[in-house]
């Protein structure tokens, strides 16, 4: 069966809202406008919208308005130029059958220029055609993915109706590529890309992708000598897979063993690869390749980002943490006896390579930790993720899919790449966090993993959601399901309020004394709030420590 909804993407100007009703027609189905959706929701229109509550704000609208649309059964749906740029709406637009009307700028601002009755179209101020160029060279890599495209510069509205419904007849049994985001990476699958005002760079998620690592890397533009640092939980698994793979694509590599273990994240383990490094006379070009869990990848990014003033780095996680957190984002640096994670740089990789292979010797409980920040990343911000980890809840090997790992990686490398330095929607990937970091200093980093404590945090956070009136009770049951039923603790009974609360108080996240809680609106949306009351935090707490 082909899916029952065709969802037309492009430009402003490409013709969605005057193809989209003729497709309806050949077919006997709906025509429904997306934007129109937004504004009869919002009653306020599109300008306005964007006016007063900015465009990530819009995006969102947006996303609920192509879930209601793409999900109707024999619909054509016509959405907003951007709706394919942000990982919310292509989750959306995964489940239609989507159409690229493909305009040239110059036609598009032809169009609409003859068509003084359109709305305002916020992105298109000054010099629309400008405009439209430089949109279209943004947005092309997400309107490539859609599952057809129609040159539409020459075609009337009548013959690009029939092309498309010619297209949707012949797509019987396709999958959809938007949610799987093949973006061409040499012969690689692409999850995601991380772009900073610095940086770009690719994050593979292929399984078996480790022993084409080499590959990778000189797709990645390195050229230099691979200098490869594992810890000794990993190396004996893996380095010299990677060892060989990057022999196979010519590089002459050289490998070093730090010990495993948190507690050997420090300035004196740095010191150690810098003396390797330098007695082994790197230059410039040459590049380290961190194959490892977050340990790894935090020290050895930084080694990387501060030898000779910053050499690249690869990063090769082997935790599932690591995967879907600590290898996204450009955060390195090691821990010091003042604290956790109070030395390093901010540095970004030339690639991420992750093979979800390496996960089936990783203990059952590092794996169940990792879950806790996928699952947060859910929470937060995909609730289609939500609905996939449901689907996975309790099946052991679901962390080997992909397309889970995908999907959560995707949705930090778009936080990060909007916001590098964390100032603002980057704050959301804190959920569960604040009160996570308390239970674990004062716990003394023993007694809970780091995706253990966040867990309890983000029940203790779900809890200060509901009482601020955020989320609704069966969110949080759900969101609690969720939690457990990746075999993740939602209390840590016995420990001391007064302590947790004070350690939370502590936390490097507060800003002059009033903490910024992220907190769940609904599940898959999270907001930030500093006016949570004392005794609400203390209810909470209280709760998830009984
Ligand atoms: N930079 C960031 O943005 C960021 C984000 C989150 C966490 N972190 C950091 O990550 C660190 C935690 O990372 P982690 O949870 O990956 O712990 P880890 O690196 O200590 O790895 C856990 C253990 O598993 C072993 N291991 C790793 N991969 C394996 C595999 N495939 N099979 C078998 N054993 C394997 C390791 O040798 C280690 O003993 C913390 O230091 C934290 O501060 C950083
Ligand atoms: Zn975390």
């Amino acid at each position: 069966m082909p899916p029952e909804s065709i969802v037309l993407v492009g430009l402003s100007g490409s013709g969605k809202s005057t193809v989209g009703p003729l497709v309806a027609r050949l077919l006997g189905w709906d025509f429904i406008d997306t934007d129109q959706l937004i504004e009869a929701a919002a009653e306020r229109t599109i300008p306005e919208l964007f006016a007063e509550e900015g465009e990530a704000r819009f995006r969102e609208r947006e996303q609920a308005a192509l879930r209601e649309a793409v999900g109707r059964r024999r619909a054509v749906v016509s959405t907003g130029g951007g709706a394919p740029t942000t990982p919310g709406g292509r989750a959306e637009l995964a489940h239609g059958f989507t159409v690229w009307l493909v305009v040239s700028p110059a036609r598009a601002a032809a169009r609409l220029a003859e068509n003084p009755g359109t709305p305002g179209r916020p992105l298109l101020a000054g010099d629309p055609q400008a405009r439209l160029e430089s949109l279209l060279d943004a947005r092309r890599r997400w309107y490539e993915l859609a599952d057809a495209a129609v040159d539409v510069d020459y075609l009337s509205p009548e013959q690009a109706a029939e092309e498309i419904v010619r297209l949707w007849a012949e797509s019987r049994g396709h999958t959809p590529r938007y949610g799987h985001e093949n973006i061409e990476y040499g012969s690689w699958h692409v999850a995601a890309t991380v772009q900073t005002p610095g940086a770009a760079y690719p994050i593979v998620v292929q399984p078996g992708v480790l022993d084409q690592l080499g590959g990778v890397c000189r797709e990645a533009g390195l050229s230099g000598r691979a200098f490869v640092v594992s810890d000794t939980g990993v190396a004996p698994l893996f380095a010299h897979r990677a060892m060989a793979a990057l022999a196979s694509a010519d590089f002459e590599a050289a490998r070093f063993t730090i010990p495993a273990g948190e507690e050997q994240k420090n300035l004196g383990t740095v010191a150690t690869v810098y003396d390797w490094l330098l007695g082994q006379r790197v230059e410039r070009s040459d590049f380290v390749v961190c194959v490892g869990g977050g340990v790894v990848t935090d020290l050895a990014g930084f080694v990387a980002a501060t030898t000779l003033r910053g050499i690249d780095f690869v990063h090769v996680p082997t935790t599932l943490l690591g995967m879907v957190d600590a290898s996204v984002g450009g955060k390195t640096g090691v821990d010091h006896p003042m604290g956790k994670n109070l030395i390093g740089a901010f540095a970004q990789p030339r690639a991420v390579v992750i093979d979800p292979e390496v996960l089936k010797t990783l203990p059952e409980r590092q794996r169940r930790a990792g879950w806790a920040e996928v699952v947060k990343h859910g929470l937060i911000l995909d609730p289609v993720l939500v609905d996939d980890l449901e689907r996975g809840a309790g099946d052991p090997l679901a962390m080997l899919s992909p397309a889970l790992i995908g999907r959560s990686v995707a949705i930090k490398a778009e936080v990060v790449s909007e916001d590098e330095r964390e100032a603002g929607r980057r704050t959301l990937l804190n959920y569960g966090h604040t009160i996570g970091h308390a239970i674990e200093a004062v716990t003394g980093y023993s007694t809970y993993l780091h995706g253990e404590a966040v867990a309890v945090g983000m029940h203790a956070a779900g809890l200060i959601s509901v009482a601020m009136g955020l989320l609704s009770s069966d969110g949080l049951a759900r969101q609690q399901r969720l939690i457990t039923g990746y075999g993740l603790p939602d209390r840590a009974p016995g420990l001391d309020v007064d302590a947790v609360l004070a350690a939370t108080a502590s936390d490097k996240k507060v800003r002059a004394g009033r903490i910024k809680w992220v907190l769940l609106e609904e599940i898959g949306r999270a907001t930030t709030r500093n006016d949570v009351p004392e005794e609400i935090v203390r209810e909470a707490v209280a709760t998830v420590l009984r």
